[in-house]
């Protein structure tokens, strides 16, 4: 019988003591596998469990990525966690975002000073994907279930392209998967979620102006020429109101939404 996975150290009663005061009721969970976190977290909603958690998942067997792909993830290699909370902002356009700054912002506090965001919430370091955002949320009215969903490549892992985490390899062909080689999962986790819940408390009272400068900081994509999933091509121009791509095309300026599209740079 395979041996089981090492247990990894997670510094879950310091994130609890770091996240509480800011969100009451707040609670850590760290799993040894499951399916998706994203998805768990969606199941307890569903069941009327609209708990204030962090789940940490050391593996997923089924990872779900943006636009239906999957998202692949090793034990040790990848960071995987997904933080549960109900929100209520006026307006959610950028919160995908503004979660991308927050995560981005940290991880080169930590050392992984080369990453930046590819439109609308992929983590890049160089031009390899680091990581991405998975947000989903459930209820009607204002007052909505966000399920915040990161995974995160970590570990001496890089360079991983026959199967790259959440399908980059299509994305972006020329190009592998990057880890922030330096620092483990148990490190990143506490390294970036106190900050990620300051800043979605901030995007809950000040929406995604609080966030607009702070990506255009860590735009990899601003004065690139890029082609969309649907075909069109132009050049990357930053980012709008609510956070839409806007892109210079042969037929003028147009603003590109998040929902359905993937961006690629053109090399
Ligand atoms: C993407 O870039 O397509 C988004 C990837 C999001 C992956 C994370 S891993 C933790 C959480 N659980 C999931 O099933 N997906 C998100």
């Amino acid at each position: 019988m395979p041996a089981a996975p090492e247990r990894q150290c997670w510094p879950a009663e310091a994130i609890w003591e770091a996240v509480v005061p800011m969100l009451p009721g707040f609670s850590v969970e760290v799993l040894p596998q499951i399916d998706s976190t994203n998805s768990e977290l969606m199941r307890r909603c569903r069941a009327g469990r609209t708990e204030t958690v962090l789940l940490v998942a050391e593996h997923q067997s089924a990872g779900r990525g943006r636009l239906g792909r999957p998202w692949h993830s090793a034990p040790g290699s990848s960071l995987t966690f997904s933080l549960g909370l109900t929100l209520a902002p006026g307006d959610w356009s950028g919160l995908s975002l503004a979660v991308g700054v927050s995560l981005a912002e940290r991880l080169r506090a930590i050392g992984a000073t080369g990453v930046g965001l590819k439109w609308p919430n992929d983590l890049w370091l160089g031009w390899a994907k680091l990581g991405g955002i998975l947000i989903e949320t459930a209820g009607l009215g204002a007052d909505r279930y966000a399920v915040v969903g990161v995974g995160i490549n970590v570990g001496a892992s890089g360079g991983a392209l026959a199967e790259p985490a959440g399908g980059a390899a299509q994305e972006v062909p020329p190009v592998g998967l990057q880890s922030v080689t330096q620092a483990s999962a148990p490190q990143v986790l506490g390294a970036v979620v106190p900050a990620l819940v300051r800043d979605l408390m901030r995007f809950e009272r000040e929406g995604w102006p609080a966030f607009a400068q702070r990506f255009a900081a860590l735009d990899l994509l601003k004065g690139r020429p890029v082609q969309l999933s649907d075909g069109r091509e132009g050049l990357a121009c930053g980012v709008g109101a609510g956070g839409a791509l806007r892109l210079q095309t042969p037929a003028g300026l147009v603003e590109v939404g998040s929902g359905e599209l993937s961006v690629r740079p053109q090399r």
